[in-house]
């Protein structure tokens, strides 16, 4: 992969991209601040794209009144799809019509300062991204946070990393970063389309994968000063189900071992269709189903996954580690399955044992591959 290295020059320009749905409360003292900030900066060009999707509570006026007095602030609407087609929307715009050196994403509730977008802007000068984190030395997130949502935004972002693969960012769900339109340019179009809020991590791989050079400032992530998070379930599904998709695209051992999942998934829902049609329970079904796709894994991984390395460890010992990561994927997909039926109620029970085989792959996968199959130290 071909990485240039940032140029030294600081951004003469720039532009932030900032979607908005319902955020009348907000906006108008978000656009002011940031513009008060930008007449502090008078050796660079600053403009606001405000990505507004028909919110039916008026923030597109709102923000057509102050571009009516204000050539640095512009509108963007469209039809209401998520927060990631919203800022694809107000990226692929930039990228297509406004001549600037850098991008600035950041939400319009003053979870993010815009204090600190000087700061971010500046450390473009020796990156080209910079991340408003709140997950390094430094960083924080506002002390209202009950444990529930810290647990959330923490476990969502240690998933995220994890699985998708990228441990070398604190902060990957981060919705506040500036970015050099030489490295957007290099990252767009994503791989895979998204909608929601995964659209933060799907942004930031595609960043990685494209050469971009990435640094974390930490950052005070506050509550949000008026209105409700738009974070809905659609996201967290969306989410749930993406990572998997960015790991599968960085790397080749897990392709094979997903190729070698996707016979288990028609040995898995075949069975649990055969067990639901002959009157067993949903529950009792999914463990059964969960386990004989286990089974038929385990010897397909066996005889080609993981042929090729060499393992010297007693056959009999392999097979007492296989049945313990059966157990463990097991509790994974069981468990999952019965969270998405919380989730997703109205959905078909098929649906929710579809999507618990990703979590318990997943699990099988790095038990395997690091555990059972570990390959002998050379
Ligand atoms: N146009 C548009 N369309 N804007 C949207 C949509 C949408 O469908 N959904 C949300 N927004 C806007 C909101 O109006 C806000 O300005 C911004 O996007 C972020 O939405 P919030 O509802 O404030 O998100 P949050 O505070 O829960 O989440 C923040 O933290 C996440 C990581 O924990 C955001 O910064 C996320 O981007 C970030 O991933
Ligand atoms: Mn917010």
């Amino acid at each position: 992969m071909q990485q240039d290295r940032p140029s030294s020059a600081p951004p003469n320009s720039f532009c932030v991209v900032m979607p908005t749905y319902n955020e009348r409360d907000n906006i108008s003292a978000m656009l002011r601040q940031l513009l008060a900030i930008f007449d502090g900066m008078p050796a660079v060009d600053g403009h606001i794209l405000v990505v507004d999707d028909n919110s039916p509570d008026g923030t597109a006026e709102i923000v057509q009144d102050i571009a009516a007095t204000d050539s640095r602030v512009f509108l963007l609407s469209g039809q209401k799809r998520g927060l990631g087609s919203a800022y694809t929307r107000g990226f692929e715009y930039v990228l297509a019509h406004l001549d600037v050196d850098a991008v600035v994403q950041m939400d319009a509730d003053f979870s993010h300062s815009p204090l600190d977008t000087p700061r971010l802007l500046a450390a473009l000068e020796e990156a080209d991204v910079a991340i408003g984190s709140r997950y390094v030395l430094g960083g924080a997130i506002d002390e209202r946070w009950g444990w529930w949502r810290r647990l959330l935004s923490r476990g969502g972002n240690m998933f995220a990393r994890y699985i998708a693969g990228i441990y070398a960012i604190g902060d990957i769900t981060a919705g506040f970063k500036a970015i050099r339109v030489s490295a957007l340019r290099r990252a767009f179009p994503l791989r895979i389309p998204v909608q929601g809020y995964v659209f933060q991590v799907a942004l930031l791989h595609s960043l990685m994968i494209s050469g971009a050079h990435i640094l974390e400032l930490p950052i005070r992530f506050s509550d949000r000063q008026a209105g409700e998070t738009k974070l809905g379930r659609r996201d967290i599904a969306e989410f749930l189900v993406h990572v998997w998709w960015l790991r599968l695209l960085s790397r080749k051992t897990f392709v094979k071992f997903a190729l070698t999942g996707l016979t288990g998934v028609v040995v898995n829902l075949g069975c649990f269709q055969i067990l639901l049609n002959s009157g067993v329970g949903p529950y009792i079904s999914s463990a059964v189903a969960i386990e004989l796709s286990i089974i038929w894994n385990f010897f397909l991984n066996n005889y080609w996954t993981f042929r090729d390395r060499q393992i010297t460890a007693r056959k009999r010992v392999r097979g007492l580690k296989f049945n313990a990561v059966s157990l463990l994927t097991l509790g994974v997909s069981f468990s999952s399955f019965v969270v998405l039926r919380w989730l997703m109620p109205e959905q078909p029970e098929v649906v929710a044992q579809a999507l618990s085989i990703l979590p318990g792959a997943m699990a099988n996968y790095f038990a395997n591959s690091y555990w059972t199959f570990k390959a002998d130290p050379v």
